[in-house]
Order: structure tokens, then C-alpha cells, then sequence
């Protein structure tokens, strides 16, 4: 069986207040094979982002505490690494696209120099070769003027240029593992293909392996194999991507699926909704965390958080999932 490219074993993540541990992420894990693409979906506040930047290692120390047994990229261990083993393997084994490219890319240096430094570090190389490899990485965005665009700074670009540019940076070393996390949020249409096209390029040319975290469902349903549902921290279903949309098991996937906009839903009608809001790390109901929310709840809900058994690579945690 081929080795995962990212394989990540019960994560978890806690605010501590006062004895209490409050779960932003609790006890996920998954894999994602070479070549491959993950979704990650839930409602904002479920823990996608802080899943993401605590594989990477960039969750901020102060207040925050992780554990797992294990986060592993292409079958090596990356979960304790000093900072400096850390920065070694950023950016050329392992990859993040923020949400928001104004804040990752340094102001006070041009694309140019922010992209070729990512290069540079690992690769090293003369100034010649670094400037032919970011003007490559550049076009491989669709910027037919790589070389002009180096040599501008962050803040004289678009939002959606930004976002291009730092697409550029995150697969200039072409790394295993591709973490994107709402990579196409608010960008015009023509950005996002131009962004999803240069992820299945890799994917195929590559064997880069994508984790795709994205609210809008529609571009996993088209971009991903299998998809990871996350609720209130935890892993609700696991399933591949097909059978998601045509047979969602996890009644919360069955809201999520169900709020995706129909083309042929007619004027005036309303789209189907889940009522209520995703509680608080602080604030999680007892037993199942969807109860409070969920119309097939019993008793029983109330009692245990229903556990996902994924032994065969697909899973649901829910005592009544829909069949
Ligand atoms: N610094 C923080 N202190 C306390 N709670 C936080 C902090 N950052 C995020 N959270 C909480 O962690 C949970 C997960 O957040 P996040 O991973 O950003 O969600 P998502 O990306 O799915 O929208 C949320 O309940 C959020 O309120
Ligand atoms: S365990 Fe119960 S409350 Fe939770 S999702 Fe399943 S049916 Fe709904
Ligand atoms: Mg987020």
C-alpha cells in the first residue's frame, strides 16, 4: 500500500480555562495519499484553520496546547521538530495558501524577492537560476508578465493577484503536501479556476497531495476524492467525494450538502438551512455536540459523543445516520 504523502493521527487541540480543557479539534486523524485531494468542510468555527496551522506547526504558543501521536509527510515524522528543523521542511515538503494573502506576504519586499527567498532557502542556487525558477512559478499562475510582476510589491497588486502570487510562492519547490485553506474565498471567478487548475496540476505532475479547506462545497465536490465533515472540532464523516453529494450518511453532511445552491431551485423559494449556530469551543453540549441542532436526536444523543469508526478508510460518527 502506498506510504500517505500527509498522514495525521489524533490531533488535538485545547484552551485551557482554569481545570478545564475546552476542544477547539479533538482527536482527528486522517491520511491523504500522493496525488490526491482532501476536503475539509464545516460552518465556520469548527476548527478547519486551526487543524491546518497546527499540522504546519504555526498554531501561536500562548494559550493554546496540541497533541497527537503522530503528523507524518511522506512517512517522516514532523509533529517535534525544533523551529529550525521546522523552517527546513516549510515551503518544500509542506505548504500552506492562506486565507488571506495580504497578511502572508511581507510587505516591504517585492513578489520577486518573497518568492525567490522560498526558493532560495531550500534549493539555494545563482541569482540567475532563482530568478528564472520564480519567473516559472510565476507564469504557472497564468501571469504572462512574470517578470514585471516580480518586480512590484504586495500592495500594488489585486486581492486576486496577491492570492496568485502567493500560490506561486507555496508551489514554487513543488512540495508533497498542499495545506490550502479557503484558497478561493472572494475572488472573482476567473482567479479561482486559474488557482483550482494549478492544484490539479500538481496533483498530476507531481503527485502533490492536497488538504482543500473550503465552506463552499461546490469546489470540493469538484476538486476532491474524499472528504473529511468537521463538527465542533471533530471528525463527523469521512467519505470520498462522490458518495458525500449523491448519499451523505452524517445528518450534519445531509444539512451541508443540502445548503449547496441549486441551480433549479426556483425564484422565491428558500434553500434548506441548518437552524442554529456551531457552539463554542467553551460552550459544547453534552454527548453528541450536534444534538441541539439535529432533527433525527433521541435520548441517546444526549448521553455519549457517538465515535467515528473508520477502519476501512470511510466512517460516520452518529447513532441514527441516515442510511
Ligand atoms: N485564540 C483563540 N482563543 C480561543 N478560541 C479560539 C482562538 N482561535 C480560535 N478559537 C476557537 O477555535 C474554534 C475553531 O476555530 P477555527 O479553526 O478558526 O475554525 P474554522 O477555520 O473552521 O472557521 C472556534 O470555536 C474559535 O472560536
Ligand atoms: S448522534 Fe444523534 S444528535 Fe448526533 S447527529 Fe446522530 S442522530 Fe443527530
Ligand atoms: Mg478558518
Amino acid at each position: 500500500m502506498k506510504t500517505p504523502a500527509l498522514s495525521v493521527s489524533n490531533l488535538r487541540i485545547w484552551f485551557e480555562s482554569g481545570s478545564n480543557r475546552n476542544h477547539a479539534v479533538d482527536n482527528i486523524s486522517f491520511n491523504i495519499l500522493p496525488g490526491e485531494a482532501t476536503g475539509l468542510v464545516g460552518e465556520s468555527g469548527c476548527g478547519k484553520s486551526m487543524t491546518a496551522l497546527a499540522i504546519l506547526g504555526l498554531l501561536p504558543a500562548a494559550g493554546i496546547k496540541t497533541s497527537c501521536s503522530s503528523i507524518k509527510v511522506n512517512g517522516i515524522e514532523i509533529s517535534r521538530l525544533s523551529q529550525a528543523q521546522r523552517r527546513d521542511i516549510l515551503g518544500r515538503d509542506i505548504a500552506m495558501i492562506f486565507q488571506q494573502p495580504g497578511t502572508a506576504l511581507d510587505p516591504v519586499f517585492t513578489i520577486g524577492s518573497l518568492i525567490g527567498a522560498t526558493y532560495r532557502r531550500h534549493f539555494g542556487g545563482s541569482k540567475q537560476v532563482i530568478r528564472q525558477a520564480v519567473c516559472e512559478s510565476l507564469e504557472s499562475v497564468g501571469f504572462k508578465d512574470p517578470g514585471q510582476i516580480a518586480a512590484t510589491y504586495p500592495h500594488q497588486l489585486s486581492g486576486g493577484m496577491r492570492q496568485l502570487a502567493m500560490i506561486a510562492m507555496a508551489t514554487i519547490c513543488k512540495p508533497a503536501v498542499i495545506i490550502a485553506d479557503e484558497p478561493t474565498t472572494s475572488l472573482d471567478s476567473a482567479t479561482r479556476s486559474i488557482i483550482l487548475q494549478q492544484l490539479a496540476r500538481l496533483q498530476k505532475s507531481h503527485q502533490t497531495a492536497v488538504l482543500m479547506i473550503s465552506h463552499d462545497l461546490g469546489v470540493i465536490r469538484q476538486n476532491c476524492n474524499q472528504v473529511l465533515v468537521m463538527y465542533c472540532g471533530r471528525l463527523v464523516e469521512k467519505t470520498d467525494s462522490q458518495h458525500l453529494f449523491a448519499h451523505a450518511r452524517h445528518p450534519y453532511s445531509a444539512g451541508l450538502v443540502s445548503c449547496i445552491p441549486q441551480i433549479n431551485v426556483q425564484q422565491g423559494s428558500s434553500l434548506a438551512s441548518i437552524p442554529g449556530q456551531v457552539p463554542t469551543a467553551d460552550r459544547l453540549p453534552p454527548g453528541c455536540h450536534f444534538a441541539p441542532r439535529c432533527t433525527r436526536a433521541r435520548p441517546v444523543c444526549d448521553e455519549a459523543a457517538p465515535e467515528l469508526d473508520d477502519a476501512q478508510g470511510v466512517g460516520v460518527a452518529c447513532f441514527r445516520p441516515l442510511s
